[in-house]
């Protein structure tokens, strides 16, 4: 089956708040510069959010990674997890048709599909709220036949069960997810034959079930309310809150790329949306003290900003139509000024607090290097 972005896709794309602070603090997982690492989780995220893969999805975390598009696309196209049509509005089903699942029945399962939902695998039901596909080995064989739908399990089915599933379903119900037949995980059928004294902490369900049966999110498209943000390599205690982009984010999202993405990425695409407004004046404001502004690079041309560690060519664009150009310009805000700069960085928010634009700036404006903007010069990233 090729793979490739659909026909139809959305014009924007932006995480709710709670998954975006989700997404940065993923990013300050990985070492300096291998953030790009982070692209799988973002991905699925992204997807958890809106049932599917969007283009503007796949490049909002290209940005966020500092990646050229088309390495967010193969990513994207690669991985068979990542839905690259519209899905079910209630639930995309995928039933398992490997050997054991198909010697158990998968083929009637999936014949329910194509009566229930829709002739072909991606189609999407009339009713708009279904889609399906088969796939291969879930690694709950013991279990056979059984689907993953939205997040969890559904084991040991039958056509009658799975058919009534998908009425529940339907009818904007969650039935318990797990074995479907009475057992409790993948013990007999007929019982436990060993181990029988054996139930210290047994909960309702097994462990997967309960937990999805605690969070409730089987079919949910997930907005980062769900659980509350734990990032305690930021050495912070969970987060709930939903606005908190600058507070867990301590190292950069963007930093070095592979030197194999360097001309992709010195360019930002003609169809990328401007960076910000032409006139300043016009179009920032917000708390903090402004700082001052030139209309336009001296004589000697603009430094580049880019060797700032933190600031890729969509950001650079997007400081110079503020009105900086010079690292010596940043070197002197003040803390007021870059509160100002901050919160005026649209897309990019509380970026020269996190990445430390003024010390760096500082050093730069003194003709010095500093780490990254030494390895950049030599890896030749970002090259104007
Ligand atoms: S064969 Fe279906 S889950 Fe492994």
């Amino acid at each position: 089956m090729l793979r490739r972005l659909h026909k139809d896709q959305p014009d924007s794309f932006a995480f709710t708040p709670a998954n975006q602070a989700w997404a940065e603090a993923q990013i300050t997982k990985y070492p300096e510069g291998r953030q790009a690492s982070a692209i799988i989780p973002l991905l699925w995220r992204a997807q958890e959010q809106e049932g599917w893969l969007t283009r503007p999805a796949i490049e909002h975390i290209s940005d966020m990674l500092g990646l050229a598009y088309i390495r967010g696309l193969e990513v994207a196209s690669f991985y068979f997890m990542f839905q690259l049509q519209p899905v079910g509005t209630v639930a995309h089903i995928q039933v398992c048709g490997t050997t054991s699942c198909m010697i158990c029945g998968a083929e009637d399962l999936i014949g329910v599909c194509k009566e229930k939902i829709a002739a072909k695998p991606h189609e999407i039901s009339q009713d708009g709220k279904f889609s399906w596909e088969e796939v291969e080995c879930l690694g709950s064989c013991s279990n056979a036949p059984m689907a993953q739908i939205g997040k969890d399990y559904y084991e040991d089915l039958t056509t009658a069960r799975f058919t009534e599933i998908l009425e529940e379903l339907a009818d904007g119900k969650v039935p318990t997810p797990g074995p479907q037949n009475g057992r409790y995980a993948s013990e007999p059928l007929s019982g436990i034959t060993s181990l029988k004294d054996f139930d210290s902490g047994k909960t309702q369900y097994n462990a997967s079930v309960q937990l999805a049966t605690d969070i409730g999110d089987t079919v949910k498209r997930i907005d980062g309310t769900e659980v509350p943000l734990v990032a305690p390599w930021l050495g912070k205690a969970a987060n709930t809150s939903t606005t908190p982009k600058a507070k867990v984010a301590k190292t950069p999202a963007v930093s070095k790329a592979p030197a194999s993405q360097k001309k992709s990425i010195a360019k930002p695409k003609p169809s990328e949306p401007a960076a910000a407004p032409a006139d300043p004046d016009l179009a920032a404001s917000g708390p903090g003290k402004k700082p001052r502004t030139m209309s336009a690079p001296r004589k000697a041309g603009a430094d580049d900003l880019k060797l700032i560690k933190g600031i890729g060519p969509k950001l650079e664009a997007l400081v110079n139509s503020l009105g900086f150009f010079h690292y010596d310009q940043i070197s002197k805000w003040t803390s007021e000024e870059v509160s100002w700069v901050d919160q005026n960085l649209a897309g990019f928010k509380g970026r020269v607090t996190r990445d430390t634009w003024v010390d760096q700036a500082r050093a730069l404006a003194a003709g010095e290097e500093t780490e990254f903007s030494q390895r950049a010069k030599k890896d030749g990233i970002y090259k104007k």
